[in-house]
């Protein structure tokens, strides 16, 4: 049977760029009708030109418990819940890292993460779904990324009793190995890019790097397989396989 998210509505957190904007295109592309949120306007506004009419964009900071509410209150009912909220990180050598970096770096996704499901809980449906993007670091020993694996590890450690307590919500991560979105684009020039993709995708069994498309399309594989409960997707080419 053909997946389709007809007549139900989603929301992607995070929705404005990369990793979250493919999987909102990935929903809509269902059938689902979509709001998408991010903390700036100017990239919603972007965003919402690649995504069918009708789709709503809100500008809310997932910081902001109460700008939260007031987002999913105004929408409304919805079915599929999708977090994808990107942020600064604790990366580099533990001996570099201090309270306040490992702090920080919760503060930039678990805590976010937290904030968003939360506030959602009030306008989700029972036979919906909640996919948390997670990382790859997670799973996967790699120098200089255990603040990374915190963070994303502490997002897996949840999603087994979140299935359990939230039934009949389905609860399901995806995590992605290292994919090509705009975070990358802003976080370095292009040739510290470059080099960086070619030594990346030289350790992945698939040879390259991923797209957000690989990831949108996994984020709609468990939106819409309603026996996939409790699960963690990884979406990386291969490379938690390590080797
Ligand atoms: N790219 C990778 O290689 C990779 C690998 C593994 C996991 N991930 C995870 O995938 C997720 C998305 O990453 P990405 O690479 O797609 O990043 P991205 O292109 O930078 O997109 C991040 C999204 O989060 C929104 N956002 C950031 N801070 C926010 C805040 N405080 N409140 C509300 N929205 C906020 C951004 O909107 P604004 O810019 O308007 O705030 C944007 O829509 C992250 O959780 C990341 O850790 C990424």
């Amino acid at each position: 049977m053909t997946p389709s998210l007809k007549g139900q509505r989603a929301w992607v957190f995070g929705g404005s760029s990369g990793i979250g904007l493919a999987s909102a295109q990935a929903l809509a592309a269902l059938g689902a009708g979509v709001a998408i949120a991010g903390s700036t306007q100017g990239n919603l506004d972007s965003a919402l030109k690649t995504l069918p009419d009708g789709t709503r964009g809100f500008a809310v900071n997932a910081a902001d418990g109460a700008a939260l509410a007031k987002a999913f209150t105004d929408f409304g009912a919805f079915d599929h819940l999708v977090v994808c909220v990107g942020g600064g990180s604790a990366i580099g050598p533990y001996r570099t890292l201090d309270e306040a970096k490992m702090r920080a770096g919760f503060d930039n996704k678990f805590w976010h993460y937290q904030r968003i499901t939360m506030a959602a809980l009030a306008q989700l449906r029972g036979a919906g779904s909640i996919t948390w993007v997670s990382g790859a670091a997670a799973r996967l020993a790699i120098r200089g990324m255990a603040g990374l694996a915190a963070t994303n590890g502490a997002l897996h450690a949840m999603i087994g009793p979140l299935a359990l307590e939230l039934a009949p919500v389905r609860v399901n991560a995806v995590s992605p190995g290292f994919i090509d979105t705009p975070y990358w684009r802003k976080a370095m020039p292009e040739e510290a890019r470059a080099k960086l993709y070619a030594d990346m995708a030289a350790v992945v069994p698939v040879k390259r790097v991923g797209t957000p498309d690989d990831v949108g399309q996994a984020v709609a594989m468990v939106t819409t397989n309603t026996f996939v409960n409790g699960a963690i997707i990884d979406c990386d080419g291969g490379r938690h396989l390590g080797g």
